[in-house]
This record gives C-alpha cells, structure tokens and sequence, in this order.
C-alpha cells in the first residue's frame, strides 16, 4: 500500500495491492468527511462547493495505521483524515461503461428460464420474519419483481405488502383499483381478452414505478398472469437491431390518457430511456395509451414504426416471458420502470377478481440499501 502527491498537489495516487487509483485535490476536500464538512449525525455536508479555495491543492498526504489517510489541505491549512474502504467505495478512476444500454450490476436480467427459480416468498413468514422479508425485497430490487404466497384473502390486503416497505401512490384511479372479470361483463375492461405486455400509465410523469396486483378470487380458467423483463427485451434490441435502439432511445413517443372527466394525463418520453452515459434507466410500452408521435422527424418515421414494431415482437416472444397463476392471497410487485405485465386470455366461466395499486421504488430501494449499510431495518 502506498501514496503519492503530484508535484502541484493536485493529483493524488492511492496504489492498494495491484490496483492503483488518482484523486483530485478538489474531489477530496469536496468529499471530506470530517465533522467541519459533514454533520455526524445525518451525514449531510455542511458546506458548499464556494466554501472551498479555487486554488486547493494537497501540501502533503500520509497513511496513518491501516485504514486512514491523511491529507493536509492549502491554503486552507487543514488537516482531513479520510477512511481507506470509503475511498476504495468511492474510486472513479476507472473504466467507465462503454456499450449503451447497460444496466446497474446489482439488477439479474432474465427471460423465460427464470420460471423455474421464481423470486418468491410467503407473506406469513415475511411478517415474522425480518430477515426473509428483507431477502424477498433485494430479490424485488434484483429481479425487477417478486411473488408473495399465503397472504389474506380480505379486500384492502395490498395494503399490507407496501407497508413492507413504503407508501401507496394515490392517482385519479384512487388508492387502488379493481382489476375485475365477470361473466356478463358491464365493461369491456372487465373482459376476459388477453392483453398484451405493457407498462403501466406511461402517460404519468413521474411514472409510478412500482405496481401490485393483488388476487382476491380466482375461479375462471386461464388468465395466467405474465411478465416480461423490458431491459432483457431492450439489451436484445440492441444487440439485434442497433438503428432501431437508437431510434426507440433517441426520440421521444407521446403517451396520453383523457378517459375521465376533468383528467387530461401527457408525456413525451422515448419508449426506452437512457441516462446521459447511456445507462439503460426504463421502458415505457403501452399500445392503448401511445398518443400520435409528433417528435420523430419526417425522414426517420418509417424506421421509427419498424422499430417499435420489431420491439413489440420481442416482447411477445415466449422465451422472454415468465407466466404464473395467482391464486387468491398470492401477488405479485413489480418494477413498472422495467417489467412489463400481460394477461392471458380467459376461457369458459367463472370470475377473477384481482385488486391492484402503484407506489414508487424509491422507498423499496432505500429499504434494501440501508440494509446493506447494517442501518434499521
Ligand atoms: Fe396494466
């Protein structure tokens, strides 16, 4: 283990083993974690970038025991010590991703081979049992959704999955919303069609990011339920298609609902998003609501609609879907950012009748990363 100072103390280089890594002068003092920088209690920083000299630079740097580093900071003649496992959390000298498209490292991508190792858990021991519940919610995280068995069959039950974790995203649709069919059906809705995968309210900025469908009764044969992992379905795009990849992430699809009085829901979002360094960040896919595109430019609307026609086949293709059945007390949560649902088409008689509502990953990712930081859980 060793470090050394540029000659202007401005770059610092950490060699730990056989990995070595450079650090700005002014990255450092930015991310201090003394108790003049942040707060103990929180973490918060109590300064600003204008708090800190133009001119810093590193007057000397020395490793102090086995896990400190301690910098003398000029001009403003301050000495920081800095944790030698944060830095290595925190290094950015390093290759950064070059292919579009890809996805966090701790997310698993999966098609249909996933059937048989479903992320599932019982509901009953996940309510006992803190550890199992916080297993099913990184498996959530992981695989973008995951199945819960042998919860209540008592109307309202959804509720108590998101008090797992966070908090209901109330819309125009209310707190939740019945997904019914019945056999003399009042509302074309509340048929036994299949429907195609979708994601949910693209037409909501902010989308809300996550879904549960939660079942009550289920007596009707077929409906199967299905899920499709939109990120596997955009990484095959891109590798089979790269132009259409492009066009579907480059130019944005308009989304609308206006179905209820006093509602007037609008997007303009690509149907696959990207963050600037081209991180794959969701997938919006929903054939009802897709407005008219009027953001593809004349020359590339052909290829547009070739585009999203080839990734619709994708999506439809059966090595990409996981298919279950849920059974009255079962359910399932799901990324809406990522995994698009369907329905299988219903057959013969009976009723299902399935309860669902929306709430946002944040608080189910928080849940799981505070963990993983041994904070409460
Ligand atoms: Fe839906």
């Amino acid at each position: 283990m060793s470090v050394d100072l540029s000659a202007d103390g401005q770059i610092l280089r950490l060699q730990i083993g056989s990995q070595s890594s450079r650090f700005h002068a002014i990255w450092l003092r930015d991310n201090a974690q003394d108790s003049h920088t942040r707060d103990v209690r929180n973490g918060q920083r109590l300064i600003s970038l204008r708090d800190i000299p133009q001119n810093t630079y590193m007057q000397t740097a020395a490793l102090v025991g086995t896990d400190i580093l301690r910098i003398h900071f000029m001009p403003e003649d301050r000495l920081i010590d800095f944790s030698l496992r944060w830095l290595q959390a925190h290094i950015y000298d390093r290759p950064m991703p070059k292919q579009v498209g890809w996805v966090k490292p701790e997310l698993a991508l999966w098609d249909s081979q996933l059937s048989e190792h479903l992320p599932v858990a019982d509901f009953c021991q996940l309510q006992s049992d803190k550890q199992q519940q916080l297993l099913w919610l990184q498996k959530v995280v992981r695989y973008g959704f995951g199945k819960l068995t042998n919860g209540p069959v008592s109307d309202g039950a959804l509720y108590q999955i998101i008090d797992l974790f966070g908090y209901i995203r109330e819309t125009n649709y209310g707190r939740h919303f019945e997904v019914r069919v019945e056999d003399n059906p009042s509302n074309l809705a509340f048929t036994g069609a299949a429907i195609q995968a979708h994601t949910d309210n693209p037409y909501r900025d902010p989308v809300p990011s996550l879904q549960l469908l939660y079942c009550l009764q289920s007596t009707a044969s077929g409906g199967d339920s299905m899920l499709v992992d939109g990120f596997t379905a955009a990484q095959r795009l891109r590798d089979e298609k790269p132009h259409y990849f492009d066009l579907l992430s480059r130019y944005c699809a308009r989304f609308e609902f206006a179905g209820e009085q006093g509602v007037c829901l609008h997007t303009r979002q690509p149907m696959i998003g990207l963050a600037a360094d081209g991180e794959l960040t969701g997938v919006r896919f929903n054939n009802r609501s897709a407005a008219a595109f009027t953001d593809v430019p004349f020359v590339d609307m052909a290829d547009y609609y070739a585009a999203y026609r080839y990734f619709g086949e994708i999506l439809d293709d059966p090595v990409m879907e996981v298919a279950f059945r849920l059974a009255p007390g079962e359910c399932v949560l799901f990324d809406n950012t990522r995994v698009l649902h369907a329905r299988k088409a219903f057959s013969g008689s009976g009723s299902r009748w399935l309860q669902g509502c929306y709430a946002d990953k944040d608080a189910l990712w928080s849940k799981v990363h505070a963990a993983a930081n041994h904070k409460v859980l």
